[in-house]
């Protein structure tokens, strides 16, 4: 087998390749996964997609307050661990730590895990310093972990995780699949997904409504959560509620160049596939899996309610104009509408320690 495409034609000999198997292999196919290349995604010019993390440090600075308050409502322990699954190449654990301090800051233990290659590559020299004081560590996806106490954060972890969509035709519901004729919708059995959807849909269904279904999801949900002894999970994502995203009718999105589209068939293993992340899914597995208190808000929201805007307005007047525009640039993106304030949403929920 000589690439992505070849392994493909011969798969597809044997029948249709359902559209979330496609998007396993596309992204993480051992030898030609697009998150297994050496050469990372992420960034503006002859990059393929940016995160909140290209914008700026007010994300993190952010999430040092929040996570600050966790610590506190846990009673202050020492050490205070940060797991980040899915961490790319790190700038959010760098962040953070560059923007806690105090007794907190000493505290807080920053765990890197991406298997990407390109992500842990670029994590080493961004958490160089941290690396080397023992502040940070990367860590291996297959590395076990003891339970600690502390917070699980995630930006943008679980939309990029496999998933198969489905859409309700006014008759009965579709699977996206490829075929030798090309990509296709075929007739679904019965399974959990429709069960799922067919519950969700506030006001029943209309033609075109579907979403993408995640099998993986409650199997990485109950290992992230069984490592939480205590505190806070927060992930960060695009989607909504299962009942908006099914209205949305919403599809897988390929990512190249950043320019965006649906065709996650063409250019497998070089372009970025995502889905919308289901919240209601999401939070539900993790009640299921023992933390309580789930629910979500748009970015937009969390900023407002978590980034201190009065301290940050302050420490702006010391910079220079540049800088200044910089950052005001870095928190409008994270807040209007039109940018990633609404399209993007935080969950968190809390475990209780014993
Ligand atoms: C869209 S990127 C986001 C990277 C980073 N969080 C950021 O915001 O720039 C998704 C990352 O999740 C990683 N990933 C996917 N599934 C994972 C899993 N189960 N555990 C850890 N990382 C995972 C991929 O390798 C990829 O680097």
């Amino acid at each position: 087998m000589t690439d992505l495409k070849a392994l493909v034609e011969a798969r597809l000999a044997q029948g249709p390749l359902p559209a979330a198997e496609a998007m396993a292999l596309a992204l993480y196919h051992p030898e030609f996964g697009y998150y297994r290349r050496a050469q990372g995604p992420w960034g503006f010019e002859g990059a393929d997609y940016y995160t909140a993390l290209d914008l700026g440090p007010l994300l993190g600075e952010a999430l040092a307050v929040r996570l600050e308050r966790a610590w506190e409502r846990l009673g202050r322990p020492d050490p205070f661990v940060v797991l980040e699954p899915g961490a790319g190449r790190g700038w959010l654990g760098r962040d953070l730590l560059q923007a806690a301090g105090g007794a907190f800051g000493a505290a807080l233990r920053y765990l890197h895990r991406d298997d990407n290659p390109a992500a842990a590559a670029a994590a080493r020299l961004a958490l160089a310093p941290h690396l080397a004081s023992g502040r940070a560590r990367i860590v291996a996806q297959a590395e076990p972990l003891e339970p600690f106490r502390g917070a699980i954060l995630s930006n943008e972890l679980f939309d990029a995780l496999p998933a198969q969509p489905y859409r309700w035709d006014g008759e009965g519901w579709s699977y996206e699949a490829l075929t030798v004729d090309g990509p296709a919708w075929l007739r679904a059995e019965p399974c959990d997904a429709i069960d799922w959807f067919t519950s969700q849909a506030e006001g029943g269904l209309e033609a075109g409504d579907g979403a993408p279904w995640c099998a993986d999801l409650p199997g990485l949900v109950g290992d992230l959560a069984r490592v939480l002894k205590g505190g806070l999970f927060l992930a960060i994502d695009y989607g909504h509620t299962a009942s908006r995203v099914l209205d949305k009718g919403s599809d897988l999105r390929r990512y190249k160049g950043h320019t965006v589209d649906g065709a996650w068939w063409e250019e497998m293993g070089r372009a970025d596939l995502t889905a919308d992340v289901d919240f209601t899914r999401l939070a539900l597995h993790l009640e299921r899996a023992g933390l309580g208190e789930a629910g979500h808000v748009s970015l937009s929201a969390w900023i407002r309610d978590h980034a201190p805007l009065a301290t940050w307005e302050a420490a702006w007047q010391t910079l220079d104009a540049a800088s200044r525009v910089k950052r005001m640039e870095n928190l409008l993106q994270l807040t209007l509408p039109t940018a990633m304030g609404e399209r993007f949403r935080v969950l968190e929920a809390w475990r209780s320690c014993d």
